[in-house]
């Protein structure tokens, strides 16, 4: 596979998803509209992908790999917990799934037991080891890891002068045995660099987690415009899966008045499920297993296996 070409076989399908879940410009918001004075800034770049994309269409067939980037450069947004608790919910489905930490804090590599692995993960990024060789397992069924840790920090500078630097993730990719898993799932770091790029490059569909404060939004607008850019240049099948809403709060008057709001900029790619606030998420994270195995019966266990179903259908892999 080339650089500028997938080559995965996962081309866009328009399988029929737009039709389904109506357009950005249905009536409900002007995608071209600037809102001043509002946490929500859409601007021109932005309007016309949105026009142009369709929202997750990629279909996939059975076997085939699809790569989910959980992306937002607001840290605290819910990236990790829905990496690995989203992964969890589709291996508990009985896909197989490998969650990639691209995070140099390594929450979602501590989260599932590992501490190290983020030399190797440097050293994927340096061309001196296969993706394949640093995949580990996890502890729980389906799901395995390629875990990351501090050293990681270094990837963005070596990669500073390296022309492919951000198509090292999707060149590792051509060379991985793709039938092995069903999904990969990257945990992207809070900023818009080298790592969560080569994500971007890499992935079919973005899940966007934001937490409904008016800080958080304006880092969605901040994403898509990157996405759109990326689109254009690195990866024109690239799709927005959608944006989920985490540490939802429904009782707060805060919570609904920003809920409003990124409705109607945003709105069918806020996907209908949010994800409550649940003060299970923290004790899981602290017993090193996933909020599915730790309490399956919590809300939010409830709330991240309603999305894996979305994730699926959108895949096409309706039960
Ligand atoms: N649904 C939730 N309910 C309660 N706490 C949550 C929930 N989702 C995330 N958190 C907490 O919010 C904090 C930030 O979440 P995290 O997933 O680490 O965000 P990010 O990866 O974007 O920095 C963590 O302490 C996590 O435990
Ligand atoms: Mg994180």
């Amino acid at each position: 596979m080339g650089n500028g070409a997938k080559g995965r076989g996962r081309h866009v399908t328009d399988s029929g998803c737009v039709a389904r879940r109506g357009t950005v410009t249905n009536g409900r918001s002007d995608p071209t509209k600037q809102e001043s004075g509002n946490t929500v800034f859409l601007n021109y770049s932005f309007a016309v992908m949105l026009q142009s994309a369709n929202i997750a269409t990629n279909a996939v067939t059975e076997n085939q790999l699809k790569i989910l980037a959980i992306a937002n450069q607001k840290g605290g947004s819910g990236k990790t917990t829905t990496a690995v608790s989203l992964a969890a919910a589709l291996a508990e489905r009985g896909r197989r799934v490998l969650l990639v930490d691209l995070d140099q804090q390594g929450n979602a590599s501590t989260w599932l037991g590992h501490t190290d692995g983020g030399e190797d993960l440097l050293n994927v990024f340096l061309g001196m080891k296969a993706l394949a060789s640093t995949v580990r397992e996890s502890g729980v069924e389906n799901l395995s890891i390629i875990p990351t840790s501090r050293i990681f920090a270094k990837a963005d500078l070596a990669l500073v002068t390296d022309p492919d630097a951000l198509f090292v993730l999707r060149r590792e990719i051509s060379r991985f045995d793709e039938t092995a898993f069903d999904y990969m799932i990257f945990d992207c770091p809070p900023t818009l660099g080298i790592v969560t790029t080569n994500a971007l490059v890499a992935a079919d569909s973005v899940v966007v987690p934001t937490e409904p404060t008016s800080l958080s939004t304006t880092g969605v607008a901040n994403l898509f415009e990157t996405i759109a850019r990326l689109r254009e240049t690195h990866n024109p099948e690239l799709d927005i899966l959608g944006i989920l809403l985490c540490r939802y709060d429904g009782r707060t008057r805060l919570t609904r008045d920003i809920e409003d709001k990124l409705l109607t900029a945003y709105a069918d790619l806020i996907l209908p499920r949010s994800i409550r606030q649940n003060v299970r998420i923290a004790e899981a994270h602290a017993f090193r297993q996933p909020i599915t195995t730790y309490d399956p019966t919590s809300a939010a266990s409830a709330d991240y296996r309603a999305v894996a179903e979305i994730v699926e259908a959108r895949a096409g892999r309706e039960d």
